[in-house]
């Protein structure tokens, strides 16, 4: 499974290359988006360790395994989650009894349709996003895996749904949240997901260290701004338990007090 990530060429070369990631990573000499990309299909493909991660813990179901074999066809796949992060999320949700998920940008629906494989039969994950054309490709296989029932597709601006569920009376009904949309609006769905969430709720969101940018954030960069100045606010922020995590591109999981 993992030898259609990577050619075995690629990984005996991997060994170097990761070497120099690693003295890279260490003298501060990188700001580039190697520095913290690490998911196993991009900036992590050349890394050992990160390979070898994937190697000895993923358990892809076979139609996870096929959509994320089409999504590495699209041009934008560097946008898809890590499968390896897909995959804690997922354990994280069961191990908090997850009944109502919400997917805050969806892409072509790999970590969707995982957090559904993973709910019960009962439950509702809420996907938000603006594309049609990732979504439609998400959705045969979302079909395939017989979960479709299990999952709400919203076609509109995300902070609209967020909006649509708390007009709905939906506040402090949800268990888990994923947000990995659009940087500039992760304040937004933030505070919006906090109020839907229940007390012991996870918000994770992606993205965290924009590819080490958020040590050099330059005040012409709206999305490395937004993401620095929402990880110095959920620092302070007494509503939440918190942990940052360097996997992937960086995930904080924010636990609702
Ligand atoms: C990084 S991708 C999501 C990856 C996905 N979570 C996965 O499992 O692979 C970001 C997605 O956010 C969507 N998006 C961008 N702006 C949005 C908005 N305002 N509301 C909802 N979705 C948005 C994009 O269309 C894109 O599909
Ligand atoms: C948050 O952390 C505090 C201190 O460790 C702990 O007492 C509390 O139970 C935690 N709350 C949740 C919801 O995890």
């Amino acid at each position: 499974m993992l030898l259609r990530f990577i050619s075995k060429e690629a990984l005996v070369g991997s060994v170097t290359i990761g070497a120099v990631f690693v003295a890279g990573f260490y003298f501060g000499r990188r700001k580039s988006k190697r520095m913290s990309d690490s998911k196993s299909h991009s900036g992590g493909k050349d890394n050992p360790l990160v390979q070898y991660v994937l190697k000895h813990t993923l358990r892809e179901h076979p139609v996870l395994q096929k959509l994320r074999e089409r999504t590495m066809e699209d041009s934008w796949n560097i946008m898809m989650v890590a499968c390896e992060q897909s995959q804690f999320m997922v354990n994280l949700a069961k191990l908090i009894q997850t009944k109502k998920a919400i997917e805050i940008g969806v892409y072509t629906g790999y970590n969707t349709l995982n957090i559904a494989l993973g709910l019960p039969d009962d439950g509702i994950m809420i996907a938000c996003d603006i594309s049609e054309t990732y979504t439609n490709i998400a959705k045969p296989f979302w079909k395939e895996a017989g979960v479709d029932h299990k999952i709400d597709l919203r076609l509109q601006p995300a902070v609209k749904t967020l909006d649509d569920l708390l007009a709905a009376g939906e506040a402090g009904t949800f268990d888990f949240v994923f947000i990995d949309a659009d940087k500039e609006g992760y304040d937004s769905y933030y505070e919006k997901s906090l109020l839907l969430l229940r007390t012991g709720g996870i918000i994770a969101i992606d993205n965290v260290l924009w590819g080490g940018k958020v040590l050099n954030p330059q005040p012409d960069d709206a999305s490395t701004v937004a993401i620095d100045k929402l990880n110095k606010k959920l620092h302070r922020d007494t509503r939440i338990n918190l942990s940052m995590l360097t996997i992937g591109d960086g995930l904080t999981l924010a636990i609702k007090i």
